[in-house]
């Protein structure tokens, strides 16, 4: 495949996942308004928000594809990286905070809700630190998807 049929093969790709993501915002909303349970309601509240959040995401993978304007250099990110570093800490604290909330879970009975929760925090946390540590990869020149 050439680099422009890969290029319109992403787009193509992206566009459809956009499309997807409207059904999910579409069907999130949907179970809102059947499920009387607020554990329900929160999960599609965030499945929603993240939905839209993906479409944003998916719109500039395809800004990205057809302007070259958007790049990313070691360069912009030089300039924040202070804070940078110092928002690293508090996602690292974060991570320990929800360890530390699973432990005192354990063992614990009709804390179900509760460790759904925790666990889902746990693994945004965990994102969270995951994507600045891939912008410090991208900082010192070293990203590499994988
Ligand atoms: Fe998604
Ligand atoms: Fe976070």
């Amino acid at each position: 495949m050439s680099v422009k049929e890969k290029q319109e093969k992403l787009v193509k790709t992206m566009k459809t996942w956009q499309q997807l993501e409207n059904k999910a915002v579409e069907q999130t909303a949907k179970i809102m308004g059947e499920a009387k349970h607020p554990l329900i309601r929160l999960v599609m509240e965030i499945i929603q928000r993240d939905s839209n959040m993906h479409h944003r995401v998916q719109q500039m993978i395809i800004d990205a594809t057809e302007n070259a304007f958007v790049e990313i250099s070691p360069d912009d990110l030089v300039g924040v990286w202070d804070s940078i570093e110092n928002h690293i800490k508090i996602e690292k604290k974060t991570i320990e905070l929800a360890q530390n909330s699973l432990d005192a879970l354990e063992g614990t009975s009709k804390t179900m809700i509760q460790q759904y929760l925790t666990t889902y925090l746990l693994t945004d946390e965990e994102k969270h630190d995951r994507m600045l540590a891939d912008l410090e990869l991208i900082k010192r020149g070293m990203f590499k998807s994988s």
